[in-house]
């Protein structure tokens, strides 16, 4: 007789295997597997697979058949910030572009002023706010850059508070990201930035161990591909895993730049070129898709198909944060994963899983399930894996099991207040 802290039965068990990221025709190689039970003991997931003669736990959850997957990995957000930004929507709508918008001291440099505002306690409590409507879509890890202080103070608030969040209930891993934007105090002095940043930040980032990846905006009119470079090396050397924002909105060679520096990561590549796209093959990079922020930038979608085909493996992430994708929900990524990026529904699910989590350095341990890994799960109102990535501007997340807890998330009838 085989006892389980708890056990799942009846599930239909979509999930990709292994510990690492998976290229080409292997990211689509989804196990489906009808029937399927979930033996969980303490955080860990203790058996995957057909029923098991004999295993029994008080606290077992028939899924009647519903879909079951693992927990959802955000490869990409920028969650920690100040404040929305809901007056930039009119700018929008009057057609400034995003980099307009930049240039005239908006976008990313107010959320830097109303972050250098607020003290790190109200800071944790808006970002705890925001993990819980990411949680209750499904997502049980998120990656979180800071980027919105840009001083050695306030990058330091935003690694902190993120860290003040990390497992309540959703795990953080953190990405520093001071090239986010020049500061206004040095907007005529970018060597100056450059320097602080390389020298003073930086280095205090790594020996408080404030952050595991360092991230650049390489970009048009931000940071260029050598600047890029310095900041990447110098963050190498102090034992940080390397990140970049490229080719978001211009081909400057970002994917070539990221492939160089030996990134784990490129993210969003929607102008990659096809040499780009290339390297970054040859290189093992991640590709890291953000569809929400091409739909509300009214961009291109990035070229996924591509990317697959040249064996790239990818991944696909929200980019929350409060310019160019102020939307938490995972799901709605996905949903876009196939109908913008031209995904597969089990590509996008190896996307928001195993390879999200590889892109995040944790594939040994989160992204799949299976025997040995953390027992993050999902268990979706969904009755096949189509339906999740088919329907889509509604939750669609049941209940959620985090680190062997399980939590019931779904929408519950409408109660009326006053009665
Ligand atoms: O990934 N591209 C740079 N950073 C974010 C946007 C940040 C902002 O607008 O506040 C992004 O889209
Ligand atoms: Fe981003």
């Amino acid at each position: 007789m085989t006892r389980f802290d708890m056990m799942l039965t009846n599930a239909l068990l979509a999930t990709p295997k292994g510990n690492r990221a998976r290229a080409g025709s292997v990211q689509g190689a989804v196990s489906i597997l009808e029937d399927a039970v979930i033996g969980i003991n303490g955080d860990t997931i203790a058996y995957a697979g057909p029923p098991l003669e004999g295993a029994a736990s008080d606290r077992t959850v028939s899924c009647a058949g519903r879909l079951v997957t693992p927990g959802l990995v955000d490869a990409h957000t920028h969650l920690v910030f100040g404040g929305w930004r809901q007056h930039e929507l009119r700018q929008k709508i009057a057609g400034a572009s995003y980099l307009e918008i930049l240039q005239s001291g908006g976008g990313i440099l107010s959320t830097v002023k109303s972050t250098r505002a607020i003290s790190l306690d109200e800071l944790a409590r808006k970002t705890a706010a925001h993990l819980g409507g990411m949680f209750r879509h499904g997502t049980t890890t998120a990656e979180c850059k800071s980027g919105y202080g840009l001083d050695d103070e306030t990058e330091a608030k935003q690694l902190e508070a993120a860290a003040m969040n990390d497992g309540r209930p959703v795990d953080v891993v953190r990405t520093f990201m001071g090239a986010h934007a020049v500061p206004p105090e040095y907007s005529n002095d970018r060597q100056g930035y450059l320097r602080l940043l390389t020298e003073t930040i930086l280095p205090g980032i790594a020996k408080e161990n404030l952050a595991e990846f360092c991230d650049v905006f390489c970009e048009t009119g931000v940071f260029s591909v050598q600047e890029s470079l310095v900041i990447l090396r110098k963050a190498r050397e102090l034992g940080l895993g390397l990140k970049a924002h490229v080719d978001e909105i211009d081909p400057v060679g970002g994917a070539e730049m990221a492939a160089e520096a030996g990134c784990v990561s490129a993210e969003h590549l929607i102008a990659a070129s096809d040499e780009g796209i290339a390297a970054l093959a040859g290189a093992g990079v991640i590709a890291v898709l953000l569809p929400l922020t091409s739909l509300y930038l009214g961009k291109p979608f990035a070229r996924a198909r591509a990317m697959i085909d040249a064996g790239v493996p990818v991944a696909v992430a929200t980019d929350f944060n409060p310019g160019s994708c102020p939307c938490p929900n995972l799901q709605l990524a996905m949903n876009f994963a196939c109908t913008g990026l031209r995904m597969t529904p089990e590509e996008a699910l190896t996307a928001v899983t195993l390879n999200a989590a590889a892109a995040v350095g944790r594939a040994d341990s989160i992204g799949s399930v299976e025997k040995g890994k953390k027992a993050d799960l999902v268990i979706w109102t969904a009755a096949d894996l189509e339906s999740l990535f088919y329907k889509f501007g509604m939750n669609q997340a049941d209940s959620v099991i985090k680190s062997g807890t399980l939590y019931i998330v779904r929408e519950e009838t409408v109660k009326q207040k006053w009665s």
